[in-house]
């Protein structure tokens, strides 16, 4: 068999998994990890940035780790391991600061809107900026650069640091004269800004307008109910493409029930309400037994630590051999 190509990403614990996760995030990178050598982690030193309590960042760590082997990810076939427990990551880190300008990371998005938000309410432009946050791209570039990355499935708002990523890598090879370290492919994934949350914005904790994947049935049907649409009456023609509660519809709908809803939109006659509980049964069929797998899965911690400390040491060693021709060529 031809080698497989490798596929990376991390995954910051920073919350309960959501629908727009699930269909923006998960599924791609889950359907890519069976084409490709899949190398998926828990980036939780990239969370701590933001998350300082010891007992939500344990948490979220096992829900979303959880998630992830309930959704489809193969443990066996690749890799799942927490970000922390892999030292080389660290050590690759060190290594890439030496090569990364401060200049780049003074364009980071994130840390430029915590810099311009400072100006703008007269507080010192460095409050509020710790050097986990200003580094961050760094530490990401290592988490791809070590496994020799081809391709990196992310949101659009991860575009950026692909882009440093690329950049370090080249600052490096060029001083070396060689491609020491592999230049990997971003995989854009576009259609998470599609889809919306409760309020018709793109679905995200930052405007606590989610859905989250793995509430209770009832819940998901209350969420649901909540999805704001326009004041047409029963009776009027709707506009599906120009309707959150059929935009979300669409992902979990066969085709033919798509075409036929979409048909109920367009003549009339048909409430928000009907729409909703319509939104809701196909929704709960996909969910349902993905639920029951996360509660199983979630239920079980030290079957989760197993999981994720054979992954760690997987991913160990593949990170030492690269440690050990990196420090070759740099004469360390
Ligand atoms: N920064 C990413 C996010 O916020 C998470 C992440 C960390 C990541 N390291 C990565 C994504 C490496 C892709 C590759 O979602």
């Amino acid at each position: 068999m031809a080698e497989r190509k490798i596929s990376c990403t991390g995954i910051k614990p920073t919350g309960t998994p959501h629908i727009g996760n699930y269909f923006g995030a998960m599924l791609p990178a889950i359907k890519l990890s069976r084409e490709y050598d899949a190398r998926y982690f828990i980036a939780d030193y990239h969370a701590l940035n933001s998350l300082k309590d010891p007992a939500i960042l344990k948490q979220y760590t096992y829900e979303v780790a959880a998630a992830w082997l309930a959704c489809g990810l193969d443990p066996d076939r690749s890799l799942i391991y927490r970000q922390s427990s892999v030292p080389g990551t660290f050590e690759l880190t060190t290594i890439l600061l030496c090569f990364t300008p401060k200049g780049l990371m003074n364009r980071a998005h994130a840390y430029k809107a915590l810099v311009a938000g400072n100006e703008e309410t007269g507080h010192d432009p460095d409050d509020g900026v710790n050097m986990g946050l200003f580094t961050y791209p760094i530490l990401m570039a290592a988490d791809i650069l070590q496994f020799d990355s081809d391709v990196v499935p992310v949101g659009r708002d991860q575009a950026q640091h692909l882009e440093m990523t690329i950049d370090i890598a080249e600052y490096f090879n060029k001083n070396y004269n060689q491609e020491l370290l592999k230049i990997p492919r971003p995989l854009i994934q576009s259609n998470v800004e599609t889809i919306p949350g409760l309020d018709g914005r793109k679905m995200s904790k930052s405007y606590d307008n989610y859905i989250p994947l793995f509430c209770e049935s009832k819940q998901l049907r209350k969420m649901i109910m909540k999805i704001v649409t326009n004041s047409q009456t029963v009776e009027e023609p709707k506009n599906p493409d120009d309707c959150n509660i059929f935009a979300l519809y669409r992902l979990f709908a066969e085709p033919d029930e798509i075409s036929a809803l979409a048909q109920r939109y367009r003549t009339g006659g048909m409430g928000w309400g009907e729409a909703k509980q319509a939104l809701y049964e196909v929704a709960e069929r996909i969910i349902a037994p993905l639920r029951d797998k996360y509660q199983q899965i979630l239920s079980d911690k030290a079957e989760i630590d197993k999981i994720l400390d054979d992954g760690s040491r997987r991913a160990q060693e593949i990170v030492s051999a690269k440690l050990r021709f990196l420090r070759h060529h740099i004469g360390i």
